[in-house]
């Protein structure tokens, strides 16, 4: 079998001395993108900090196509291939949108304009500083700067938090594109499992520090059963 793009081995991890996620394992295979999903606290930020190298790894193994990323530091895992949307939109506030994609772009399939067609309103306000944006927009344009990196796994956590039901309406069309249509790999995080799932293609479900629940998006959609158990009952509606 090939190897997975992503292969995560016994990995504990957690901040400073205190675990909070022990002994987990999965894979992403290129081209499929992953629903990261779990109560608030359950260790998702966590995970995905682990991943940058952001977070402490106690024990275990992190590859990326065979490359043993937890050797590297951080910014030697963003140039072999993590693009990554932190929970609080990291842009630039004092540069303007167009300059934001450009500090940060590398060669590939994503550009600048395939960005501003993704996101039109990103288009319309490019001479805007980061500043200027609204919170939704914030959150286009710091998914921008992750494709513009032309990643091959794209971490997104929490995208939707906080944002207005028709920009979460938009985030998610871009989700799907990019994720689904697209094949670009993925990692979304997010507490709205019904939201999400609709854009992944596989799902974990992570509770009391390791992996509770692994299926198919489409499988939970199906059967939310699991999600009223390890999410609550609101995860059903
Ligand atoms: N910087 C930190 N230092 C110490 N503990 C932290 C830190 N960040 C998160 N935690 C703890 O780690 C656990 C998992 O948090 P987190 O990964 O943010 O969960 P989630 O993203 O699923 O809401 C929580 O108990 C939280 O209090
Ligand atoms: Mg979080």
């Amino acid at each position: 079998m090939a190897e997975p793009l992503l292969r995560v081995e016994g990995l504990s991890c957690g901040h400073g001395q205190a675990v909070v996620l022990a002994d987990i394992g999965f894979e992403i295979e290129a081209g499929r993108s992953l629903a990261l999903l779990g109560r608030n606290g359950s260790g998702k930020t966590t995970l995905i900090d682990t991943l940058i190298g952001a977070a402490q790894r106690h024990a275990g193994r992190i590859t990326l196509d065979g490359l043993a990323l937890h050797t590297l530091p951080p910014h030697r895992r963003a140039a072999a291939g993590l693009g990554w949307v932190p929970q609080e939109r990291n842009v630039f506030s004092s540069l303007t949108v167009a300059e934001n994609l450009q500090a940060v772009a590398r060669p590939g399939p994503w550009t600048q304009a395939r960005v501003f067609e993704l996101f039109p309103r990103l288009a319309e306000r490019q001479r805007h500083l980061g500043h200027q944006l609204s919170g939704g927009e914030q959150q286009m344009l710091a998914f921008g700067r992750a494709l513009v990196l032309n990643p091959r796994l794209l971490l997104l956590d929490e995208p939707l938090e906080g944002l207005a039901p028709i920009l979460v309406a938009e985030l998610l069309r871009a989700i799907r594109r990019v994720a689904r249509d697209e094949g670009l790999s993925s990692i979304v995080v997010d507490q709205h499992p019904r939201l999400v799932l609709g854009v992944t293609d596989d799902a974990l479900v992570l509770d009391r520090g390791g992996i509770a629940w692994r299926a198919t998006s489409a499988e939970l959609l199906d059967d939310p059963a699991p999600l009223a158990t390890w999410l609550g009952l609101g995860a059903r509606a």
